[in-house]
């Protein structure tokens, strides 16, 4: 029987777990967004056991992080070989091959506006995502006059002050939070079905590149002191929500009537999540900075800006800078990613798998009102819950996620009522197939627990 206890759901058996979380709420921030009683013991590939001894399979990969799964033997050696040689160095004082390998890595793989070639582009390497995004809006500002920033309702970008700034996904994320950087102004992110719904009307008030002209660009902010627009390809934490096709083609052009740089957060949604190894190469336009962290290191803290050298080298020595950044163990797991992802043929692999299972989920939504939304691009696959009236329903999809955890699937919402199908992106078909009979299971029997939900009235 599952047990309730510090307002989390438990399986059983759950003792060890129970005790951990006992200790954990007493002494560790309670700003944590935990869901259920998960205590991880150790983790194969895609599966995973917690201290009880359970086993689970995991469709969260540690938010989109693990890559090529836990504890892949070439990224344990890769991590073991560089510690043995050394752990820091201080790369903001010193100089280090792991840094250049990866660097090199990037820029071959990472598409940037007008770099025709790989040494037109230059790299910045720090420690996680909101980092990343930090390094970018200070790179974007550094020019003169450029002071404001264009952002996207539902764009999460991190949580250090800058980032925050541009993050406008949930305002508790905000809240009581004084200071927060300004200069930005948030504009609506054209979701596909949302703007499906919208390009009915007469007027195309999907079409947010044309209010971002018209209204903020006009009335507003002037287009020459714009220094960036900055949007996730696929809001990650706001949904899982993909934009309409013409959304990305029409920003590119606005950012290049007016000079504004096109800063792409790839941090969720990168380093081949999408089956390819960026999201954004679906859209056919390339950005100015590229943010990635996340599925880098798979697993091991590093983040990283792409950009232009032109762009870039105007920081001069001492304009930014981390102590940490590009640690070379960091470096050295995500040489091995990327080695990983290409003699593995991961894009491939997750492409296909992907395909198979949105068609599958596909199939399974027609007997199943509670699925209002469904999409996604390889492993990066949103499931969004509404009710007969088309209302959000957020209870309903914790429900769910505690429901799987309770029988052996590691899940995460996302959005208001949204949950992301978002596993290691080497996760075998048969893995896959019984992650999704588990998570089919367990809509069905929330269905059924909340049957009046589904009532037309
Ligand atoms: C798109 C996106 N940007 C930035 C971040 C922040 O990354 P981090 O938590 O490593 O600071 C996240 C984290 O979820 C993200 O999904």
């Amino acid at each position: 029987m599952p047990t309730m206890e510090h307002g989390f759901i438990f399986r059983d058996p759950s003792e060890k777990s129970r005790e951990i979380v006992k200790r954990d709420v007493q002494l560790l921030s309670p700003s944590y967004t935990r869901s259920y009683g998960f205590v991880m013991s150790h983790g194969k590939g895609a599966e995973v056991w917690d201290i009880d001894g359970n086993y689970y399979i995991d469709f969260a990969a540690g938010i989109a992080v693990l890559a090529t799964g836990h504890a892949h033997p070439k990224i344990i050696d890769a991590i073991r070989a560089q510690a043995e040689q050394y752990v820091h160095i201080g790369a903001t004082d010193f100089f280090c091959p792991q840094q250049i390998k990866l660097g090199s890595k990037l820029r071959e793989i990472t598409p940037i506006h007008n770099a025709a070639h790989p040494e037109d582009k230059m790299i910045y390497f720090c420690n996680s995502g909101t980092e990343a995004v930090e390094a970018a809006l200070k790179l974007a500002r550094y020019r003169e006059n450029r002071k404001y920033i264009i952002g996207f309702y539902g764009g999460f970008h991190g949580r250090t002050m800058g980032s925050l700034s541009v993050t406008a996904s949930k305002a508790i994320q905000r809240e009581e939070y004084s200071y927060i950087p300004g200069g930005v102004e948030h504009v609506p992110f054209p979701g596909r079905a949302f703007s499906e719904r919208a390009k009915q009307d007469s007027w195309d008030w999907g079409d947010v590149v044309m209010f971002i002209e018209q209204f903020v660009i006009k009335r507003k902010l002037p287009g020459d002191e714009i220094a960036a627009i900055i949007v996730e390809p696929i809001q990650g934490e706001g949904g899982y929500v993909l934009p309409r096709d013409d959304f990305f083609p029409k920003l590119r052009k606005l950012c290049d009537k007016y000079g504004i740089l096109l800063i792409v957060d790839e941090i969720q949604s990168g380093m081949g999540r999408t089956g390819k190894w960026w999201a954004v190469e679906y859209e056919g336009v390339q950005p100015d900075i590229v943010c990635t962290a996340k599925g880098l290191g798979s697993g091991f803290p590093i983040g990283a800006i792409i950009t232009h050298k032109d762009i870039m080298g105007k920081w001069v020595p001492g304009a930014h800078a981390s102590t940490f950044g590009g640690n070379p163990v960091a470096c050295a797991a995500a040489n091995a990613t990327i080695e990983l992802i290409e003699s593995e043929g991961l894009l491939q692999h997750v492409t296909d798998l992907g395909d198979y299972t949105l068609n599958r989920l596909t199939q399974f939504r027609r007997d199943h009102p509670s699925i209002v939304r469904l999409e996604g691009r390889g492993l990066m696959i949103g499931v969004e819950f509404g009710g007969a009236q088309g209302q959000p329903l957020s209870q309903f999809r914790d429900e769910v996620v505690n429901q799987c955890y309770l029988d052996g699937l590691i899940t995460l919402g996302c959005g208001s009522s949204a949950m992301r199908i978002a596993p290691p992106l080497m996760i075998s078909r048969e893995l896959m197939e019984q992650g999704l009979d588990i998570l089919e299971r367990a809509i069905a029997i929330v269905e059924e627990n909340h049957a009046e939900l589904f009532e037309h009235a």
